[in-house]
């Protein structure tokens, strides 16, 4: 039976991997954005801002399934609450959300913890706002994906000296393999809070960007930085990592060696 499914941050970074995924398994796809799109490759647009709630009552109108990729930096909460409460109106049968890999192990609690990492509180009080939405809903917390390290790494090798946080590792994972567990889960039944998802291998910081500039054959000084704060020291311990869970099989040095082939 084919099923209709809503994506938002279809167009994002994650969401664009998913939404394919699911048009070729047979799905009806609809992707939210704030930009208004044209219907192609199967693919029908819609537009709304889960920020103001605008257009997310249409967008919700027949979504069997919603896949919630949509995201940024701050406010996720809202944008979910903006999201549960009509999809629960319209009958939505399952309500699927990305979150990050220690969520709940990152403490925020001083003006500093906010400041850097308000990111993960937002994301676990997303997923709370998910949880007790009346939705049968699935919730996948996956760790950074090579694009942003990629991201990061770009912006930092803009400075002539890396300034890097000083014990902080990271375990990132493929974007494409998350998008294939997500569809995975979409497609199941409700199943709650599943296992984490990290990449095959935790890294120093220091050793991705290393990475980063050894493929572009760039050369940078590193400057160790100590952050300040409680959410600072609890990923020095590892808080954001699921080396347990490394179930991602691509590696950084996968990833970038295939972004330099497409960059030459
Ligand atoms: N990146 C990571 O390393 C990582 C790791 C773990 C979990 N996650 C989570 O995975 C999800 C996707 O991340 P990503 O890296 O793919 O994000 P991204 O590339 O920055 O894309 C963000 C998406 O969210 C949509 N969006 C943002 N604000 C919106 C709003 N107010 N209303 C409607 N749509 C909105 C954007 O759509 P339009 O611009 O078209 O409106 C875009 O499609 C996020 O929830 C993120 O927290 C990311």
């Amino acid at each position: 039976m084919t099923s209709r499914i809503l994506v938002t941050g279809g167009t994002g970074t994650l969401g664009r991997l998913v939404v394919p995924r699911l048009r070729d398994g047979g799905c009806e796809v609809r992707v939210l954005s704030r930009r208004t799109r044209q219907a192609a490759d199967g693919i029908e647009y819609v537009t709304g801002d889960l920020s103001s709630g605008e257009g997310i009552e249409a967008a919700v109108d027949g979504a069997e399934i919603i896949v919630h990729c949509a995201g940024s930096s701050k406010g996720d909460e809202d944008k979910t609450l903006n999201l549960v409460r009509p999809a629960s109106r319209a009958g939505t049968q399952h309500l699927v959300y990305i979150s990050v890999v220690g969520a709940d192990r990152i403490p925020v609690v001083s003006a500093v913890d906010r400041a850097m990492f308000g990111y993960f509180a937002s994301k676990l009080a997303a997923e709370r706002v998910v949880t007790d939405s009346g939705l049968p809903w699935t919730t996948l917390r996956a760790a950074q994906f090579h694009d942003l390290v990629l991201t990061v790494a770009q912006q930092m090798a803009k400075l002539p000296v890396m300034p890097v946080p000083a014990g902080f590792r990271f375990q990132p994972v493929d974007a494409s393999e998350v998008a294939d567990r997500l569809v995975e889960l979409a497609l199941g039944t409700p199943a709650g809070l599943v296992p984490d998802m990290g990449g095959p291998r935790v890294y120093l910081v220091a050793d991705l960007l290393r990475g980063y500039l050894r493929a572009h054959r760039r050369h940078r000084m590193m400057v160790p930085v100590r952050l300040p704060g409680k959410a600072a020291r609890a990923v020095r311990t590892g808080a954001n990592l699921a080396p347990e869970r490394a179930v991602g099989h691509r590696t950084w040095e996968d990833f970038l060696a295939e972004r330099v082939h497409e960059e030459t």
